[in-house]
């Protein structure tokens, strides 16, 4: 295992490169088994969660090569069991499942398993399925779907008590693009990764409109063809990098972001007393405020507050003069970055889903633990601020998402160290 060691106090200038969208890679990953054909995916970050997505679409059969960015797959022949021993990894690989059933008639998807971010059913991906005529069966924690007749278009209601999920869209659209017929997906997640799906999808033959709102209508074709697509920017990891400048950046400049995408979290940063300005199209410069202070937001589906940024913002608000409050709206159980700050002596007290967070001067280095993925950027941006070294352990949870973080850190001042436990 490894871990990072980060040392407080230096300052952030220079320029950052963001890489593509995990988010959006790992479905579009899973869509390629939607078509025999040959089909190339560009600007695929190099992530241990697209490389958990490219080996278990090795494992049902398709040929997979992959080159700095560049995943070509060609899946001629296709099996429909996915194995636990690889779903169990990435909760991700549940997006499979519309692909499998849509192009076979047929799937075998173990069920993903619990998550520390919280308990993250699947029920409204199995009840849009169901809606689309596939019989679901869930047992010895396998998920086993079968069309044997194909499936037919409907309507859908995919809005669940936390709103819309996004992986779920995703898999509905995926399996209604050769469904017989019309669908319609009411109350579908309108986040750019979905966009993004669509986008390729549509590339390879599909009839899909309204994709980025929450109607989306699909009609169903006999077969998509291969094609090619390079995926979005990672908007997680642009306001990551933002947040890191709104802390400790003297002149960070940011490229290859996309800015529509990103409107919640600037707006936060702007009236937290943050400076982020717009440099063209796809570039944004990121300085630290003189005077910040505190703010509030809820985390909400997009275009809201997004809930992979919830983390960050505490670690930045920990030391931001004022009250903060912050709300979980998307998992109210995302918590595990607070204790953890605490230990670093920051002030943050929970009432249920929300933080209210009394920012404090400086925050004080201690090792801490990383439980996920968004948690342990936070981790290791409340190290990047705070007096003294921080050891952030487990650090294979940030190299699930976050393309060579540290190098990218190191570039542009940070001084921090991947080294084994
Ligand atoms: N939900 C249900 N039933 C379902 C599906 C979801 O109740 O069948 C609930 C969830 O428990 C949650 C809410 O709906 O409360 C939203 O979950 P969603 O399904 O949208 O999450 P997801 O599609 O599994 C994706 C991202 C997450 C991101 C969420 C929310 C990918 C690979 N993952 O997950 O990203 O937090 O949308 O925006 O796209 C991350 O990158 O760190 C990450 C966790």
């Amino acid at each position: 295992m490894e871990k990072l060691i980060v040392h407080g106090g230096s300052r952030l200038s220079g320029t950052v490169t963001i890489s593509g969208s995990k988010n959006s890679s790992l479905p579009i990953l899973a869509a390629t088994l939607l078509t025999a054909e040959q089909c190339v995916i560009r600007r695929v970050p190099d992530l241990s969660d697209t490389n958990y997505m490219v080996r278990i679409l090795g494992t049902l059969g398709a040929e997979v090569e992959r080159a700095s960015g560049r995943v070509i797959v060609a899946a001629e022949k296709v099996i429909p069991q996915a194995p636990y021993d690889l779903v169990r990894k990435m909760r991700a690989s549940v997006c499979v499942l519309g692909p499998l059933i849509g192009r076979l008639g047929e799937a075998l998807v173990s069920l993903p398993g619990g998550c520390i971010i919280g308990d993250r059913p699947i029920d409204l991906h199995l009840r849009g399925l169901e809606a689309l005529g596939a019989e679901v069966e869930v047992k010895g924690g396998d998920m086993k779907l079968s069309a044997p007749d194909g499936l037919r278009g409907a309507e859908i209601n995919m809005r669940g008590k936390f709103g819309s999920t996004v992986l779920g869209t995703d898999n509905v659209m995926m399996a209604a693009t050769l469904a017989e017929g019309r669908t319609v997906i009411e109350g579908a997640a309108a986040e750019p990764e979905v966009a993004d799906l669509a986008d390729f999808l549509i590339a390879m033959g599909a009839k899909i409109e309204g994709a980025g709102t929450r109607t989306i209508v699909i009609e169903g074709v006999e077969a998509l063809g291969g094609a090619e697509h390079e995926v979005i920017p990672d908007r997680i990891e642009a306001g990551t990098f933002m947040v890191a400048g709104a802390l400790i950046g003297d002149d960070l400049l940011l490229e290859n972001v996309c800015i529509r995408h990103m409107g919640a979290l600037i707006d936060v940063l702007r009236e937290s007393g943050h400076s982020v300005e717009e440099k063209g199209a796809d570039a944004v410069r990121v300085r630290a405020g003189s005077s910040p202070q505190g703010g509030e937001f809820t985390t909400e589906p997009y275009p809201g507050f997004a809930t992979d940024m919830q983390a960050q913002m505490c670690a930045l608000f920990a030391t931001t003069p004022g009250i903060s409050v912050v709300t979980e709206q998307v998992f109210p159980q995302r918590f595990m970055h607070v204790p953890e700050l605490n230990r670093m002596g920051a002030n943050i007290r929970m009432e249920d889903a929300t933080a209210i967070i009394k920012g404090v001067e400086r925050l004080s280095a201690a090792p801490v633990m990383a439980s996920d993925l968004r948690a342990s950027a936070a981790l290791v941006l409340a190290g990047l601020g705070a007096d003294g070294t921080t050891e952030v352990n487990r650090l294979y949870h940030i190299d699930r998402g976050y393309e060579h973080i540290d190098d990218k850190l190191r570039r542009v001042g940070a001084k921090v160290e991947r080294v084994k436990e």
